[in-house]
């Protein structure tokens, strides 16, 4: 085992002033975190040539991974110092340098304590909460099918650590992307059979500056309207773990009107809509949860002129020949009878 451990911190006094790096030689103990690490340091604030420095400034707080708040550059990488166990840090001879530094697209605050409150800035502009006067009993909420549950209960254990905005070359100030954090928390609370009376707020606050627009409320003659001049419809369908859409896909309404119109339909591949369209023919099928391919469906449609002309002219087929009202009693009769 080492006696000492070396660690080299990005310090800086200020939210203006220059970065500068200060290095230490910590006495070593078995099990030791990065916290505790910096608390040696605030016991003794002297630097490795024995110069008297200022303990280190560091966000903490539950000290477990629960609140979120000490994420920092530990050799590099986003990482909670708390549970950032020294042992593991300093390479197979246990003679590494740590390195520690402040999360690179959050202000610095001082040393290693960053402002993060674009987040919750984010998360006001998304709304993400329950919207309800809690000062007086309202009684039990709406149930929730267990499916619903499974899928919300990972996203209700963000700690707000900002890793994830950390580490996403999407998110800086070019894009205006709001960070996966954001995005999930929008998901959980538009996923609350109470909390999604602001769904359309929530999503309507994600595309800000995107060339989003939303329909509600159409009459029927601005709905084919809009489907005859799409391109395509698009009817992604999220799976759970097991692979079921559950609830979300009965028949598949949307993706029928569409094909009437002569609108190829980009759908996942799961539920009732393989029985809808079939991938290549009259429609594309993609995987389900895998936005790229979505997305390369559409790059496809988009390329190849002769493939959406011969989609779209089958897609009305489809319908025509399956999906009318004579079509579905002519199929029920055919079932009765066998
Ligand atoms: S979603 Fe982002 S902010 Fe929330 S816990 Fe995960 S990494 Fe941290
Ligand atoms: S101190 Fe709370 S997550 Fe590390």
């Amino acid at each position: 085992m080492p006696s000492t451990i070396k660690v080299e911190i990005k310090r800086q006094s200020n939210p203006d002033a220059s970065a500068i790096t200060e290095k230490f030689e910590i006495p070593y103990r078995p099990n030791m975190n990065i916290t505790s690490l910096l608390g040696e340091i605030a016991l003794n604030p002297v630097d490795v040539s024995g110069r008297a420095t200022t303990p280190i400034t560091y966000d903490s707080n539950c000290l477990e991974e629960i609140c979120g708040s000490c994420a920092m550059l530990i050799n590099g990488k986003a990482t909670m110092a708390c549970s950032a166990l020294v042992d593991k840090l300093t390479g197979p001879n246990k003679d590494q340098t740590i390195t520690l530094a402040p999360l690179s697209k959050f202000p610095v605050v001082r040393d290693l304590a960053v402002d993060r409150s674009v987040l919750f800035e984010n998360l006001k502009k998304v709304k993400a909460w329950v919207p309800i006067d809690g000062s007086y009993d309202l009684g039990p909420g709406p149930r929730q099918a267990p499916q619903i549950q499974e899928q919300r209960y990972p996203l209700s254990n963000c700690i707000s650590c900002t890793i994830c905005m950390e580490v996403c070359p999407q998110f800086n100030d070019a894009t205006g992307f709001v960070g996966a954090a954001t995005i999930a928390q929008a998901k959980l609370f538009n996923m609350d059979p109470s909390g999604s009376v602001l769904k359309e707020e929530r999503l309507r606050a994600l595309a800000t500056g995107k060339r989003v627009s939303f329909a509600h409320g159409l009459a029927d003659a601005e709905i084919v309207g809009f489907l005859t001049r799409a391109m395509a419809l698009v009817h992604p369908t999220p799976v759970d773990a097991a692979g079921s859409a559950g609830a979300n896909e009965l028949l598949g309404l949307a993706p029928i009107e569409a094909m009437a119109c002569g609108c190829p339909v980009i759908a996942s591949a799961v539920a009732s809509l393989p029985e809808i369209v079939t991938d290549g023919v009259d429609g594309l099928l993609v995987p389900p949860n895998d936005p790229p391919a979505i997305a390369g469906a559409i790059l496809r449609l988009r390329a190849d002129d002769a493939l959406w002309r011969r989609l779209s002219l089958a897609a009305r087929r489809t319908v025509e020949a399956r999906f009318t009202w004579d079509a579905v009693v002519a199929r029920c009769l055919e079932a009765y009878a066998a």
